[in-house]
């Protein structure tokens, strides 16, 4: 019998990892199925449990469960720790444990396939919900030179930064939070979109002359130019990228972390940009 994974969500048919998945698995040679799992929303722990016991070695995990995915593992990754999330379920004889691959995939697509090398760079983070936790430690790390977040509500900025101020993984790089209106006059050479705005074909209420000369200007979502693009690229942005290679990346790590092999991302890729 193949080893057997799946990505676990609600609602879960749009989800590419299916994709994904089937071609790392084509181009490292694992004999291995993945499965998209529709989970009732209050049934997802029982989804876990079923899966796991007909067989499953591992899963992925997409909104809404994140934070249910967080609570239910026996033991977890300091990174799924800092980001109070877990996408990757691994299945052992001890239990289940949680890791999260999201700001790894961020980073890595920013840093590897874009080419913006963090450390020393002005970084503003837009959005205080979960998405915006699981990329903070991991860009940290790459010691930029500030790491402002900024959110619609400015309570929820402050407490998030306030979550990550004094710890050991900003020693290097501040980490403070505002509200949108508290960012005029300041420049940024990465802006990344993490709030769900462009879902609704929305943009947070930012000011002008937010980009630095060579700005990169990221928007977390992808299959769209959603109106933070837009307005980038109006503002002056020097490059504008969407989410589809955190997409990847995020995948290629749960990839790893589950097989032991590191999958070749840029084809996978280009076969989605192609779709
Ligand atoms: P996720 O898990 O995707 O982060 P979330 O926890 O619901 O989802 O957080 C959504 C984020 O998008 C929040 O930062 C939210 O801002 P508020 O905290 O002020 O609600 C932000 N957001 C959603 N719609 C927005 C909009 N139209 N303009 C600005 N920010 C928006």
């Amino acid at each position: 019998m193949k080893d057997r994974y799946a990505v676990i969500g609600h609602p879960v048919a749009h989800s590419k990892s299916p994709f994904i998945h089937a071609q790392f698995a084509l181009q490292t040679r694992q004999d291995m199925e993945y499965a998209a799992l529709l989970a009732p929303l209050d049934g997802f722990a029982q989804t876990v449990e079923q899966f796991r016991a007909a067989g499953g070695r591992g899963a992925n995990v997409t909104l809404p469960f994140k934070e249910p995915a967080y609570a239910l593992c026996a033991t977890r990754s300091p990174r799924a720790e800092s980001a109070g999330a877990v996408n990757t379920l691994i299945f052992g004889a001890h239990g289940v444990h949680g890791d999260n691959t999201d700001g790894y995939g961020l980073t890595r697509d920013l840093v590897d396939n874009l080419g913006f090398a963090l450390q020393g760079r002005r970084v503003l983070l837009m959005g205080a919900g979960g998405a915006a936790r699981g990329v903070i430690l991991p860009l940290l790390e790459r010691r930029p030179e500030c790491l402002v977040i900024a959110n619609r509500t400015a309570v929820k900025a402050n407490a998030l930064a306030a979550l990550f101020d004094g710890t050991p993984s900003c020693a290097d790089a501040p980490v403070s939070g505002c509200g949108y209106v508290d960012l005029a006059g300041q420049r940024f050479d990465l802006v990344i979109n993490a709030t769900s705005a462009g879902l609704a074909g929305e943009l947070p209420a930012l000011p002008d002359g937010l980009f630095a000369a060579d700005a990169l200007a990221y928007d977390m979502l992808y299959g769209r130019e959603t109106p933070f693009m837009r307005f980038a690229r109006a503002q002056g942005a020097a490059r504008v990228a969407d989410g589809l290679g955190m997409l990847v990346e995020q995948a290629a790590e749960s990839f790893f972390l589950w097989r032991g092999v590191r999958p070749d991302t840029a084809p996978v890729m280009a076969a989605l940009r192609a779709a």
